[in-house]
């Protein structure tokens, strides 16, 4: 087998929650390939880490391309293994299903929940051929309770859920982990601004979460986590 570099893929490592894991990653010494639509906030990124050696490799992308994804995902894959994938990127609204247009339901369900089957399809085979590796997935506790102006969000993460849940029972036999994280609300730019200067004091930080996400992947034992839930100390927002 042709010796390549291990490496963890996470999308939408611009900003919040994948750009901590990334950060996180990064001073861990582990070779982080970074996607994101903006190339330019990937750059920002990289520059920032810069001090803890060249481990931030930007790969800008869009998950929800499927047939550029698969070029691109081809190519890198003569250099790097993907031994583990944060499935991370993600993008909302805060619509009343009533209100909600065509354009965001596809836009959503496209990003969350296709993008993110797409990753996986496309990290699977050599992680089958050398029997090892992890799949993360950044849920939402929105797919665990009900939130209101929220429908489609939760059931691109629901969806996710249940194409993950079966995918860990398949991949089982080949050693590869999946595991479902649900955070809760997050201090991220996800937020409208209005929510961020009424709640940001209650609500985890990504750092924090990456912290959570670095400790499970070092953790060189028998268990898989299955499925983690990850809320603020005080609680769901509403
Ligand atoms: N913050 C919370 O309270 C919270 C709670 C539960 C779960 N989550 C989940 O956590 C994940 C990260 O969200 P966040 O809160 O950190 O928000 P964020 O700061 O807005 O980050 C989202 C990231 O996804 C990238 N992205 C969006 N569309 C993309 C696409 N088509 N292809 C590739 N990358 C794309 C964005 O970069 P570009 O725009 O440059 O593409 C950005 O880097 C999401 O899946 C979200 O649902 C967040």
């Amino acid at each position: 087998m042709i010796k390549k570099t291990n490496a963890i893929w996470i999308t939408g490592a611009g900003s919040g929650i994948g750009k901590a894991v990334a950060a996180e990653f990064c001073k861990q010494k582990k070779y982080v390939i970074a996607s994101a639509r903006n190339g330019k906030a990937l750059l920002e990124v990289k520059d920032i880490l810069k001090e803890f050696g060249n481990y931030f490799i930007p790969f800008p992308l869009d998950v929800s391309k499927r047939n550029l994804l698969e070029k691109k995902l081809s190519k890198l894959s003569q250099n790097y293994f993907i031994k583990t994938l944060v499935n991370n990127a993600g993008i909302t609204s805060f619509n009343h299903a009533e209100n909600e247009n065509f354009e965001n339901i596809e836009r959503i369900i496209k990003v969350n929940l296709l993008g993110a089957i797409f990753a996986a399809k496309l990290v699977l085979p050599e992680m089958i051929k050398r029997r090892k590796g992890t799949i993360i997935n950044i849920l939402s506790v929105a797919s665990k309770k009900i939130f209101t102006q929220s429908s489609v969000y939760s059931a691109s993460k629901a969806g996710l859920e249940a194409y993950m849940n079966v995918l860990r029972e398949e991949v089982r036999k080949y050693n590869i982990k999946v595991i479902n994280i649900f955070p809760g609300a997050t201090k991220t730019a996800i937020w409208p601004d209005e929510m961020l200067e009424q709640f940001s004091k209650r609500m985890m930080l990504p750092e924090d979460i990456a912290e959570f996400i670095f400790s499970l992947y070092s953790s060189n034992t028998s268990i898989v986590p299955e499925e983690v839930v990850l809320r603020p100390i005080q609680g769901d927002l509403q």
